[in-house]
């Protein structure tokens, strides 16, 4: 299981155990963090899952398709580094992985 950490919006650093084949919206709802509200369920439709990934990252993470750029572009809060945390499925590749859970809109 590839271990990554979660920050809270309070700064807080949460160590979290990522299941394979879970999306890292999952892992991080499996691990009590409920600020990350993810209401559509994973459906991509909501933006509610919006964290921002170490750059250092980024490069490992799966293609954005349009509909996620579309989502992220209703959050105030989008930057370079910002994903849906739904369209990110976990893998070995990802160990280590930190993410920020993004404001609220
Ligand atoms: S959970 Fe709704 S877009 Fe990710």
């Amino acid at each position: 299981m590839p271990a990554i950490t979660v920050i809270t919006r309070e700064g807080e650093e949460r160590a979290v155990d990522a299941g394979a084949g879970l999306s890292l919206m999952e892992a991080i709802r499996d691990a009590g963090i409920d600020e990350l509200l993810a209401l559509c369920g994973g459906c991509c439709s909501c933006a509610t899952c919006h964290v921002k990934v170490d750059p250092a990252f980024l490069p490992l993470l799966p293609a954005m398709s349009e509909d996620e750029s579309d989502l992220l572009d209703s959050s105030e809060h989008r930057d370079a580094t910002s994903r849906l945390s739904c369209q990110i499925s976990m893998g070995e590749e990802l160990a280590g992985l930190r993410v920020t859970i993004a404001p609220e809109d």
